[in-house]
Order: structure tokens, then C-alpha cells, then sequence
């Protein structure tokens, strides 16, 4: 039988954007209980820049490189979040049929930045998969997989259903959009922080009010938080940022993205679906970049200004 073949962005040397080049290989084919997913769509994510450029704090550069590969990236195609279509199931797969639309990530798996990924359908380091909203487009379902995990598990953290006002620290970025609208449909008051370019943005997700950490350094006058949810990242910080945890009431949380590793778990990706489905959130996409505009893509992303998310379109 001739070996199929595919489209992939290869990563062969950890480095800057251009170590990232257009090539091809073989096509993978599913084992028992995997299938075989034709992806239209994948995402550049903070985690791919991170994979790519190693470029990791001192006390994480061993356990990063004996996971991820010494000298270069063990997994040579890179990409973490993926929505498609199953094109191929193996013999022990029960809960997908050919083709279903599906969105998710792959964790150490990886692997996205191509035409075809083989996966487990169960949750495991090596990813997790649901069914996709049935009203969104492949590209605006990777920024629900990646931010709406993201948000999800950090909002979750923090007990946000139980909260009344609630601050999106960086509301403006792929977790940050998402986590605005997830405050606001569980009914808390919330105030966005983000520079004034993206305030009508915020504002359009449902945020109540908006602060720019560019320019205030207070919050208004009595102004107290529940909840303070960072949503970039403890590198990206401001004066505003610290006097929004300076604001927390007694029994208030502060909870940060970075707060320990990001869950694989189907079971939120399905409430996202479901969230997405009745029209309680949506997707916000900056740019769509093609496959062979890879290391565009990367470049845009790494200087940390991008709005929502960022998409890959393949096939
Ligand atoms: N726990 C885990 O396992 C895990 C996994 C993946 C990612 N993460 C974390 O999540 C972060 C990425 O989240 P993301 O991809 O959703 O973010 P993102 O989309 O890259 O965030 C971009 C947004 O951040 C805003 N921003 C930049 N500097 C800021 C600052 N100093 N203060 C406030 N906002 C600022 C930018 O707005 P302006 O242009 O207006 O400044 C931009 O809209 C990663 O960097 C990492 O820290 C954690």
C-alpha cells in the first residue's frame, strides 16, 4: 500500500520563529483507540511560543527539556489545539463516529501544525476532545478549546459562580475574552482590565466597567473585588494590577493562570460547547494566518499584544 503523505510545519531546533519550516511526512494512522482527525483549524498559543523558543525560567529549563526534548523538540510538529473532522476511527472507539466536528487540545501530544492528528478520545497529559459548537467556524473553535479551558479552570478555582464582583486582570487576551464572559453570564458585576485600545472590545463581551493599566495606577474610590482573576500571566504585570489585590474584600481569592498546570478535561471543553451553543459566549478572533504563514503567525503572537486569539487555517 503507498504511504499517504501530509502537509506539517516542522520544528527541528528550538530557536526564534523562523526555526519553524513548511515540509512534509507521513500521514498517521490511528491506533485501536484512537482516531484519526483531518484538522481544518489550529491556534499559535503563548504554550507554542514557550515550546518553541525554550525560552523557560533556570529552575524550569531541565524538567522542560527532559519532557519536551533536550536539544530539540522530541515531537518535531508543534501546535497544541486543534478543530477538524474524524476522518478514521480505530477498532476500540465507542464515543466518536467519522465524521464528527471535534475541537481540543494534545497536550505533550502536540502535534497540530499539519493536516492530520491521530488521539486518544480519552482525557489524559496527551489531550482531551469534544464535540465542537455547532455554530462557531473551525478557526473561532481553537480560541474556545485553548482560552475556554483556560478560563474555565482558573474561574473555577477562584469559586466564581459564588462571586458578585469579579476583575479580568489583561481581559483583552484569548483567556481574558472568554473569562469576561463567563463572569458575566454567571451574574457577577465585572470590571475588565485592559489598555484603552481594546475597551470598547471588553466592553462589547459584557464588561460592566473597564480600567487601562497603562494609564491609572488607583481604582476608583471604595472599589473591592471577590475575586481577581489574572488572565495573561504573573510576567505581565502594572501598579493597577497590584492595587486590584490590594482591593480583594476578607474572604476574596486572587487566582492567576499560572497558577499550577492547565486541566485536559473534555468535560469543560462540552461546557463550553454548550455555553458557546445558546449564545452566552463567543469567540473573538484577531488574525487568521494560512500554514505557510507559520512563522508570521509566531511573530505576531510572541510580542503579547494580540486580541483574542490567533488562528491557523490548514487545508
Ligand atoms: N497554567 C498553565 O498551565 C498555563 C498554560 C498556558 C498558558 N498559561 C498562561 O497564560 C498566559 C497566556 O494567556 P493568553 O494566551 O490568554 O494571553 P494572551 O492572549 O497572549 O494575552 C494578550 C493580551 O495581554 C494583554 N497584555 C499585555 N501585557 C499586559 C499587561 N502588562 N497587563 C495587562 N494586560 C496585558 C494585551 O493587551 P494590550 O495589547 O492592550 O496590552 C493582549 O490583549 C501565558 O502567558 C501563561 O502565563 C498558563
Amino acid at each position: 500500500m503507498k504511504t499517504q503523505t501530509m502537509k506539517a510545519v516542522l520544528c527541528t531546533k528550538y530557536g526564534a520563529p523562523e526555526v519553524l519550516k513548511l515540509g512534509t511526512v507521513n500521514k498517521p494512522n490511528p491506533k485501536l483507540n484512537e482516531v484519526c482527525i483531518k484538522i481544518y483549524a489550529s491556534a499559535v498559543t503563548n504554550s507554542d511560543i514557550f515550546i518553541r523558543s525554550s525560552r523557560v525560567p533556570l529552575k524550569l529549563l531541565i524538567p522542560f527539556r527532559l519532557a519536551m526534548g533536550i536539544t530539540k523538540p522530541r515531537r518535531p510538529i508543534l501546535g497544541l489545539v486543534l478543530a477538524g473532522e474524524i476522518v478514521e476511527i480505530g477498532m476500540n472507539v465507542t464515543k466518536y463516529n467519522v465524521g464528527d466536528k471535534v475541537y481540543g487540545l494534545t497536550g505533550f501530544g502536540i502535534g497540530c501544525y499539519a493536516e492530520y492528528k491521530c488521539m486518544k478520545t480519552d482525557d489524559s497529559t496527551f489531550g482531551c476532545l469534544s464535540k465542537m459548537p455547532s455554530n462557531v467556524t473551525f478557526e473561532e473553535a481553537t480560541m474556545l478549546a485553548y482560552g475556554g479551558l483556560l478560563a474555565l479552570q482558573y474561574l473555577e478555582k477562584g469559586d466564581y459562580k459564588s462571586k458578585k464582583q469579579i476583575a479580568i486582570y489583561g481581559a483583552s487576551g484569548t483567556t481574558g475574552t472568554l473569562a469576561v464572559q463567563l463572569a458575566k453570564q454567571a451574574g457577577a458585576h465585572v470590571t475588565a482590565i485592559c489598555s484603552e485600545r481594546n475597551h470598547e472590545l471588553v466592553k462589547s463581551l459584557g464588561a460592566d466597567e473597564v480600567l487601562d493599566y497603562t494609564k491609572q495606577e488607583k481604582l476608583p474610590e471604595g472599589k473591592q473585588f471577590d475575586l481577581v482573576l489574572d488572565a495573561v500571566g504573573k510576567m505581565k504585570t502594572s501598579v493597577l494590577r497590584r492595587a486590584c489585590e490590594k482591593a480583594l474584600t476578607s474572604d476574596g481569592e486572587n487566582v492567576s493562570i499560572d497558577d499550577g498546570d492547565l486541566k485536559l478535561v473534555s468535560s469543560r471543553l462540552k461546557e463550553i460547547k454548550e455555553l458557546t451553543e445558546a449564545g452566552l459566549i463567543k469567540p473573538y478572533l484577531d488574525k487568521i494566518y494560512s500554514l505557510d504563514e507559520i512563522v508570521e503567525a509566531h511573530r505576531y503572537v510572541q510580542q503579547g499584544h494580540k486580541r483574542g486569539g490567533v488562528a491557523i487555517r490548514i487545508g
